[in-house]
Protein backbone atom coordinates (compact mmCIF):
# COMPACT_ATOMS: atom_id res chain seq x y z
CA UNK A 1 0.00 0.00 0.00
CA UNK A 2 1.27 3.45 -1.10
CA UNK A 3 0.96 5.52 2.43
CA UNK A 4 2.48 9.03 2.47
CA UNK A 5 6.08 9.11 3.47
CA UNK A 6 5.20 10.97 6.97
CA UNK A 7 3.95 7.28 7.83
CA UNK A 8 7.27 5.47 7.69
CA UNK A 9 7.91 8.22 10.94
CA UNK A 10 4.57 7.37 13.16
CA UNK A 11 5.99 5.22 15.61
CA UNK A 12 3.70 2.60 17.10
CA UNK A 13 3.33 3.06 20.58
CA UNK A 14 4.59 -0.30 22.13
CA UNK A 15 4.08 0.81 25.75
CA UNK A 16 0.92 1.66 25.39
CA UNK A 17 -0.11 -1.33 23.35
CA UNK A 18 1.35 -3.72 26.69
CA UNK A 19 -0.20 -0.80 29.25
CA UNK A 20 -3.98 -1.56 27.34
CA UNK A 21 -3.27 -5.16 28.27
CA UNK A 22 -2.74 -4.53 31.30
CA UNK A 23 -6.08 -2.99 32.09
CA UNK A 24 -7.36 -6.14 34.60
CA UNK A 25 -8.34 -4.35 37.99
CA UNK A 26 -6.37 -6.17 39.79
CA UNK A 27 -3.19 -4.47 38.28
CA UNK A 28 -1.79 -1.17 40.10
CA UNK A 29 -0.95 1.19 37.62
CA UNK A 30 1.39 3.71 38.17
CA UNK A 31 1.57 4.37 34.83
CA UNK A 32 -1.27 6.92 33.50
CA UNK A 33 -1.53 10.45 33.94
CA UNK A 34 -5.43 10.68 34.61
CA UNK A 35 -7.39 12.11 37.00
CA UNK A 36 -8.59 10.00 40.16
CA UNK A 37 -11.64 8.33 38.94
CA UNK A 38 -13.30 9.62 42.41
CA UNK A 39 -12.15 12.78 41.94
CA UNK A 40 -14.19 13.47 38.24
CA UNK A 41 -16.84 15.98 39.01
CA UNK A 42 -20.66 14.98 38.36
CA UNK A 43 -21.81 17.29 35.67
CA UNK A 44 -25.31 18.26 35.16
CA UNK A 45 -26.90 18.42 30.84
CA UNK A 46 -30.25 19.15 31.58
CA UNK A 47 -30.05 23.36 30.82
CA UNK A 48 -28.05 22.68 27.42
CA UNK A 49 -29.65 24.63 25.17
CA UNK A 50 -30.56 22.13 21.86
CA UNK A 51 -28.38 24.43 19.71
CA UNK A 52 -25.52 23.31 20.79
CA UNK A 53 -26.68 20.32 18.95
CA UNK A 54 -25.78 21.97 15.90
CA UNK A 55 -22.52 23.14 14.14
CA UNK A 56 -20.61 25.91 15.41
CA UNK A 57 -17.71 28.43 15.19
CA UNK A 58 -14.22 27.27 14.06
CA UNK A 59 -13.07 29.69 16.86
CA UNK A 60 -15.00 28.25 19.70
CA UNK A 61 -17.71 29.52 22.08
CA UNK A 62 -17.38 33.03 22.24
CA UNK A 63 -18.10 32.89 26.03
CA UNK A 64 -16.01 29.73 26.53
CA UNK A 65 -13.29 32.12 24.75
CA UNK A 66 -13.64 34.97 26.94
CA UNK A 67 -13.53 33.20 30.00
CA UNK A 68 -10.37 31.65 28.80
CA UNK A 69 -8.74 35.12 28.13
CA UNK A 70 -9.59 36.82 31.04
CA UNK A 71 -8.34 33.81 33.34
CA UNK A 72 -5.17 34.21 31.18
CA UNK A 73 -4.94 38.05 31.90
CA UNK A 74 -5.36 37.07 35.56
CA UNK A 75 -1.84 35.07 35.35
CA UNK A 76 -0.10 38.14 33.52
CA UNK A 77 -0.57 37.08 29.68
CA UNK A 78 -1.72 40.00 27.85
CA UNK A 79 -4.58 39.29 25.47
CA UNK A 80 -7.74 39.06 23.65
CA UNK A 81 -10.84 36.19 23.30
CA UNK A 82 -9.85 37.12 19.56
CA UNK A 83 -6.60 35.16 20.10
CA UNK A 84 -7.74 31.84 21.86
CA UNK A 85 -8.29 29.28 19.90
CA UNK A 86 -10.75 26.09 21.45
CA UNK A 87 -9.20 22.65 20.65
CA UNK A 88 -9.95 19.09 21.41
CA UNK A 89 -7.90 18.54 23.83
CA UNK A 90 -4.73 20.22 24.25
CA UNK A 91 -2.64 17.53 22.00
CA UNK A 92 -4.63 18.83 19.62
CA UNK A 93 -2.42 22.22 19.58
CA UNK A 94 0.77 20.07 19.67
CA UNK A 95 -0.70 18.38 16.10
CA UNK A 96 -1.49 22.04 14.91
CA UNK A 97 1.67 23.52 15.80
CA UNK A 98 3.52 20.50 14.23
CA UNK A 99 1.35 21.26 10.78
CA UNK A 100 2.28 25.20 10.87
CA UNK A 101 6.36 24.93 11.25
CA UNK A 102 7.66 20.98 10.95
CA UNK A 103 9.14 20.48 7.60
CA UNK A 104 11.05 17.12 7.09
CA UNK A 105 14.07 18.45 8.85
CA UNK A 106 13.06 21.24 10.85
CA UNK A 107 14.69 21.58 14.13
CA UNK A 108 12.73 22.27 17.58
CA UNK A 109 14.30 22.36 20.93
CA UNK A 110 12.69 20.51 23.82
CA UNK A 111 13.30 19.46 27.27
CA UNK A 112 15.10 16.11 27.92
CA UNK A 113 13.11 14.62 29.16
CA UNK A 114 9.64 15.90 27.34
CA UNK A 115 6.22 14.87 27.27
CA UNK A 116 6.43 11.32 24.75
CA UNK A 117 3.23 12.49 23.00
CA UNK A 118 4.43 15.72 21.64
CA UNK A 119 7.54 13.87 20.77
CA UNK A 120 5.11 11.32 18.60
CA UNK A 121 3.43 14.56 17.15
CA UNK A 122 6.38 16.43 16.33
CA UNK A 123 8.43 13.61 14.68
CA UNK A 124 5.44 12.25 12.79
CA UNK A 125 5.91 15.42 10.79
CA UNK A 126 9.50 14.67 10.60
CA UNK A 127 10.87 17.11 13.32
CA UNK A 128 15.00 17.30 14.50
CA UNK A 129 14.62 16.77 18.18
CA UNK A 130 17.15 19.33 19.77
CA UNK A 131 17.39 18.75 23.47
CA UNK A 132 18.13 20.40 26.60
CA UNK A 133 18.63 18.61 29.81
CA UNK A 134 16.38 19.40 32.55
CA UNK A 135 17.35 20.01 36.52
CA UNK A 136 15.20 20.36 39.50
CA UNK A 137 14.75 24.34 38.94
CA UNK A 138 14.15 24.52 34.77
CA UNK A 139 16.40 23.45 32.08
CA UNK A 140 20.39 23.91 31.89
CA UNK A 141 21.02 27.55 30.85
CA UNK A 142 24.04 26.78 29.62
CA UNK A 143 23.15 24.23 27.12
CA UNK A 144 20.03 26.48 26.10
CA UNK A 145 21.86 29.27 25.00
CA UNK A 146 24.46 27.21 23.21
CA UNK A 147 21.84 25.31 21.22
CA UNK A 148 20.25 28.74 20.56
CA UNK A 149 23.75 30.35 19.15
CA UNK A 150 24.34 27.00 17.00
CA UNK A 151 20.64 26.47 15.83
CA UNK A 152 17.51 28.43 14.71
CA UNK A 153 14.62 25.68 15.64
CA UNK A 154 11.08 27.10 14.54
CA UNK A 155 10.02 26.60 18.11
CA UNK A 156 10.73 25.42 21.81
CA UNK A 157 8.21 23.50 23.27
CA UNK A 158 8.61 23.42 26.71
CA UNK A 159 6.19 22.68 30.20
CA UNK A 160 7.46 25.22 32.74
CA UNK A 161 4.94 23.65 35.58
CA UNK A 162 4.88 20.60 37.05
CA UNK A 163 6.49 19.03 33.63
CA UNK A 164 5.01 15.33 32.50
CA UNK A 165 6.99 13.22 33.12
CA UNK A 166 9.94 15.10 36.01
CA UNK A 167 7.21 16.96 37.87
CA UNK A 168 9.57 19.83 37.43
CA UNK A 169 8.39 23.58 37.88
CA UNK A 170 11.20 26.19 36.42
CA UNK A 171 12.12 28.79 39.24
CA UNK A 172 11.56 32.51 38.64
CA UNK A 173 14.76 33.15 37.53
CA UNK A 174 15.06 30.51 34.78
CA UNK A 175 11.49 31.55 33.63
CA UNK A 176 13.07 35.06 33.05
CA UNK A 177 16.18 33.86 31.51
CA UNK A 178 14.41 31.27 29.56
CA UNK A 179 12.35 34.16 28.37
CA UNK A 180 14.97 36.31 27.43
CA UNK A 181 17.07 33.98 25.23
CA UNK A 182 13.97 33.45 23.49
CA UNK A 183 13.39 36.88 23.12
CA UNK A 184 17.75 37.37 22.31
CA UNK A 185 17.32 34.70 19.41
CA UNK A 186 13.75 35.55 18.05
CA UNK A 187 12.62 31.80 18.90
CA UNK A 188 8.67 30.97 19.63
CA UNK A 189 7.54 29.31 22.38
CA UNK A 190 4.99 26.69 22.71
CA UNK A 191 4.19 26.76 26.47
CA UNK A 192 2.00 23.93 27.90
CA UNK A 193 0.60 23.90 30.89
CA UNK A 194 -2.05 21.32 31.80
CA UNK A 195 -0.98 20.84 35.23
CA UNK A 196 -0.76 24.58 36.27
CA UNK A 197 -3.93 24.25 38.71
CA UNK A 198 -3.06 20.94 40.12
CA UNK A 199 -0.36 22.63 42.60
CA UNK A 200 0.07 21.52 46.56
CA UNK A 201 1.90 25.15 47.75
CA UNK A 202 1.24 28.78 47.51
CA UNK A 203 3.93 29.21 44.72
CA UNK A 204 2.66 30.33 41.81
CA UNK A 205 5.02 31.59 39.29
CA UNK A 206 3.46 33.63 35.98
CA UNK A 207 3.78 31.77 32.91
CA UNK A 208 6.89 32.13 30.37
CA UNK A 209 4.57 33.93 27.81
CA UNK A 210 4.26 36.77 29.82
CA UNK A 211 7.38 37.72 29.73
CA UNK A 212 8.29 37.80 26.72
CA UNK A 213 8.76 41.18 25.12
CA UNK A 214 9.35 40.25 21.35
CA UNK A 215 8.98 36.74 20.43
CA UNK A 216 6.05 34.64 19.29
CA UNK A 217 3.94 32.60 21.04
CA UNK A 218 1.28 29.93 21.90
CA UNK A 219 0.14 29.17 25.30
CA UNK A 220 -2.04 25.87 25.58
CA UNK A 221 -4.24 24.53 28.11
CA UNK A 222 -6.88 22.34 28.82
CA UNK A 223 -9.77 20.99 31.23
CA UNK A 224 -8.32 17.62 31.10
CA UNK A 225 -6.37 17.48 34.57
CA UNK A 226 -8.81 19.52 36.13
CA UNK A 227 -12.46 18.60 34.70
CA UNK A 228 -13.04 15.49 32.53
CA UNK A 229 -10.42 14.39 30.23
CA UNK A 230 -13.44 12.62 28.24
CA UNK A 231 -14.76 16.43 27.06
CA UNK A 232 -11.77 16.85 24.99
CA UNK A 233 -11.63 20.40 25.34
CA UNK A 234 -8.51 22.71 25.63
CA UNK A 235 -7.35 25.95 24.35
CA UNK A 236 -4.54 27.41 22.78
CA UNK A 237 -3.69 31.32 23.02
CA UNK A 238 -1.71 32.77 20.18
CA UNK A 239 0.15 36.29 19.13
CA UNK A 240 -1.42 37.77 15.90
CA UNK A 241 0.91 36.58 13.76
CA UNK A 242 0.36 33.07 14.38
CA UNK A 243 -3.56 33.30 15.08
CA UNK A 244 -4.79 33.10 11.68
CA UNK A 245 -2.46 29.98 10.50
CA UNK A 246 -3.82 27.80 13.45
CA UNK A 247 -7.53 28.92 12.94
CA UNK A 248 -7.54 27.35 9.26
CA UNK A 249 -5.42 24.44 9.99
CA UNK A 250 -8.48 24.06 12.73
CA UNK A 251 -11.08 24.31 10.31
CA UNK A 252 -9.10 22.05 7.88
CA UNK A 253 -8.39 19.25 10.55
CA UNK A 254 -12.37 19.04 12.44
CA UNK A 255 -13.80 22.44 11.66
CA UNK A 256 -14.23 23.00 15.66
CA UNK A 257 -14.25 21.26 18.90
CA UNK A 258 -17.41 19.63 19.92
CA UNK A 259 -19.36 22.43 21.28
CA UNK A 260 -21.24 19.81 24.04
CA UNK A 261 -17.66 19.71 25.67
CA UNK A 262 -17.20 23.29 25.06
CA UNK A 263 -20.63 24.00 26.87
CA UNK A 264 -20.08 21.85 29.73
CA UNK A 265 -16.31 23.65 30.32
CA UNK A 266 -18.12 26.80 30.09
CA UNK A 267 -20.73 25.63 33.11
CA UNK A 268 -17.17 25.62 35.31
CA UNK A 269 -14.55 27.89 34.35
CA UNK A 270 -14.53 30.79 36.50
CA UNK A 271 -17.09 29.70 38.60
CA UNK A 272 -17.17 29.09 42.42
CA UNK A 273 -17.95 25.42 42.14
CA UNK A 274 -14.54 25.20 39.81
CA UNK A 275 -12.87 26.79 42.45
CA UNK A 276 -13.86 24.82 45.02
CA UNK A 277 -13.53 22.07 42.97
CA UNK A 278 -9.58 22.49 42.27
CA UNK A 279 -9.46 22.97 46.29
CA UNK A 280 -10.59 19.29 46.88
CA UNK A 281 -8.47 17.58 44.00
CA UNK A 282 -5.47 19.81 45.67
CA UNK A 283 -6.28 18.13 48.59
CA UNK A 284 -6.66 14.70 47.27
CA UNK A 285 -3.62 14.67 45.40
CA UNK A 286 -1.61 16.11 47.88
CA UNK A 287 -2.37 13.48 50.76
CA UNK A 288 -1.67 10.67 47.50
CA UNK A 289 1.52 12.68 47.07
CA UNK A 290 2.37 12.50 50.77
CA UNK A 291 1.68 8.53 50.86
CA UNK A 292 3.51 8.03 47.82
CA UNK A 293 6.72 9.77 49.15
CA UNK A 294 6.23 7.69 52.46
CA UNK A 295 6.73 4.15 50.14
CA UNK A 296 8.74 5.14 47.94
CA UNK A 297 11.55 6.32 51.14
CA UNK A 298 10.29 3.07 52.37
CA UNK A 299 11.06 0.75 49.20
CA UNK A 300 13.25 2.80 46.85
CA UNK A 301 15.79 4.67 49.15
CA UNK A 302 18.46 2.35 48.04
CA UNK A 303 17.56 2.09 44.45
CA UNK A 304 16.81 5.33 43.04
CA UNK A 305 16.93 9.32 43.54
CA UNK A 306 14.06 11.50 43.18
CA UNK A 307 12.22 14.95 44.16
CA UNK A 308 9.02 15.47 45.74
CA UNK A 309 7.15 17.14 43.50
CA UNK A 310 4.93 19.73 44.47
CA UNK A 311 2.34 19.98 41.84
CA UNK A 312 1.22 17.46 39.13
CA UNK A 313 1.16 13.93 39.12
CA UNK A 314 3.98 12.37 38.58
CA UNK A 315 7.22 11.28 40.89
CA UNK A 316 10.13 11.26 38.40
CA UNK A 317 12.64 8.74 39.95
CA UNK A 318 16.43 8.20 38.94
CA UNK A 319 17.84 4.49 39.33
CA UNK A 320 21.37 4.24 41.06
CA UNK A 321 22.20 1.82 38.81
CA UNK A 322 20.88 2.60 35.10
CA UNK A 323 19.04 -0.34 33.18
CA UNK A 324 16.92 -0.43 29.96
CA UNK A 325 13.55 0.42 32.33
CA UNK A 326 11.47 -0.94 29.24
CA UNK A 327 12.63 -4.58 29.90
CA UNK A 328 10.82 -4.22 33.56
CA UNK A 329 7.85 -3.60 32.02
CA UNK A 330 6.71 -7.28 31.17
CA UNK A 331 7.85 -8.80 34.61
CA UNK A 332 6.31 -6.19 36.62
CA UNK A 333 3.05 -6.87 34.66
CA UNK A 334 3.57 -10.22 35.56
CA UNK A 335 3.41 -9.16 39.56
CA UNK A 336 0.20 -7.32 38.37
CA UNK A 337 2.14 -4.10 38.52
CA UNK A 338 2.31 -1.33 35.66
CA UNK A 339 4.62 1.76 35.42
CA UNK A 340 5.56 4.21 33.06
CA UNK A 341 9.83 3.25 31.27
CA UNK A 342 11.68 6.54 31.20
CA UNK A 343 13.53 6.55 27.98
CA UNK A 344 10.33 7.15 25.39
CA UNK A 345 10.19 10.69 26.65
CA UNK A 346 13.45 11.13 25.21
CA UNK A 347 14.63 12.31 21.69
CA UNK A 348 17.07 9.71 22.26
CA UNK A 349 15.91 7.04 24.33
CA UNK A 350 18.40 4.37 23.84
CA UNK A 351 21.14 7.23 25.27
CA UNK A 352 18.54 8.04 28.22
CA UNK A 353 18.30 4.56 30.08
CA UNK A 354 17.40 4.26 34.23
CA UNK A 355 14.64 6.49 34.46
CA UNK A 356 11.11 5.85 35.70
CA UNK A 357 7.83 7.30 35.80
CA UNK A 358 5.55 7.00 38.39
CA UNK A 359 1.45 8.70 38.74
CA UNK A 360 0.56 8.61 42.41
CA UNK A 361 -3.13 9.70 41.94
CA UNK A 362 -4.60 6.31 40.56
CA UNK A 363 -3.36 4.04 43.09
CA UNK A 364 -5.39 3.90 46.35
CA UNK A 365 -3.18 5.04 49.59
CA UNK A 366 -3.80 1.49 51.35
CA UNK A 367 -2.67 -0.63 47.75
CA UNK A 368 0.12 1.90 47.32
CA UNK A 369 2.90 -0.01 49.35
CA UNK A 370 1.93 -3.40 48.28
CA UNK A 371 2.52 -2.00 44.44
CA UNK A 372 5.71 -0.09 45.56
CA UNK A 373 7.36 -3.02 47.42
CA UNK A 374 6.51 -5.06 43.95
CA UNK A 375 8.18 -2.86 41.31
CA UNK A 376 11.32 -2.66 43.88
CA UNK A 377 11.46 -6.16 43.57
CA UNK A 378 11.62 -6.14 40.08
CA UNK A 379 14.07 -3.93 39.64
CA UNK A 380 16.36 -5.78 42.54
CA UNK A 381 16.39 -8.95 40.18
CA UNK A 382 16.95 -7.30 36.76
CA UNK A 383 19.70 -5.81 38.61
CA UNK A 384 20.97 -8.79 40.23
CA UNK A 385 20.63 -10.79 36.92
CA UNK A 386 23.04 -7.98 35.23
CA UNK A 387 25.53 -7.97 37.67
CA UNK A 388 25.66 -12.48 37.55
C1 LIG B 1 2.26 17.88 28.90
C2 LIG B 1 0.95 17.47 28.33
N1 LIG B 1 0.47 18.12 27.27
C3 LIG B 1 -0.71 17.78 26.70
C4 LIG B 1 -1.46 16.74 27.20
C5 LIG B 1 -2.73 16.39 26.49
O1 LIG B 1 -3.85 16.76 27.18
P1 LIG B 1 -5.30 16.86 26.54
O2 LIG B 1 -6.14 15.83 27.23
O3 LIG B 1 -5.75 18.25 26.81
O4 LIG B 1 -5.19 16.59 25.07
C6 LIG B 1 -1.00 16.02 28.31
C7 LIG B 1 -1.78 14.88 28.84
O5 LIG B 1 -1.30 14.05 29.57
C8 LIG B 1 0.24 16.40 28.89
O6 LIG B 1 0.75 15.75 29.94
Amino acid sequence: MAFSERIARLKSSLIREILAAAQRPEVMSFAGGLPAEPMLPKVEWAEMPASMGQYGMSEGEPELREAIAAEARSLGIACEASQVLIVSGSQQTLDLASKLFIDPGTEVLLEAPTYLAALQAFQLFGADCLSVPQEADGPELDALRQRLERHKPAFAYLIPTFQNPSGVRYSETKRQAVAELLDEFGVTLIEDEPYRELVFDEGRAAPIVSRLRKASWIYTGTVSKTLLPGLRVGFLIATPDLFPHLLRLKQSADLHTNRIGQWQALQWLGSQKYREHLAELRDFYRVRRDAMQVALEEHFADLAEWNVPEGGLFFWLTLKQPLDTRTLLQPALEQNVAFMPGEPFFAQPEQNPGYLRLNFSHVAPERLGEGLRRLANVIRQAQNAEAA
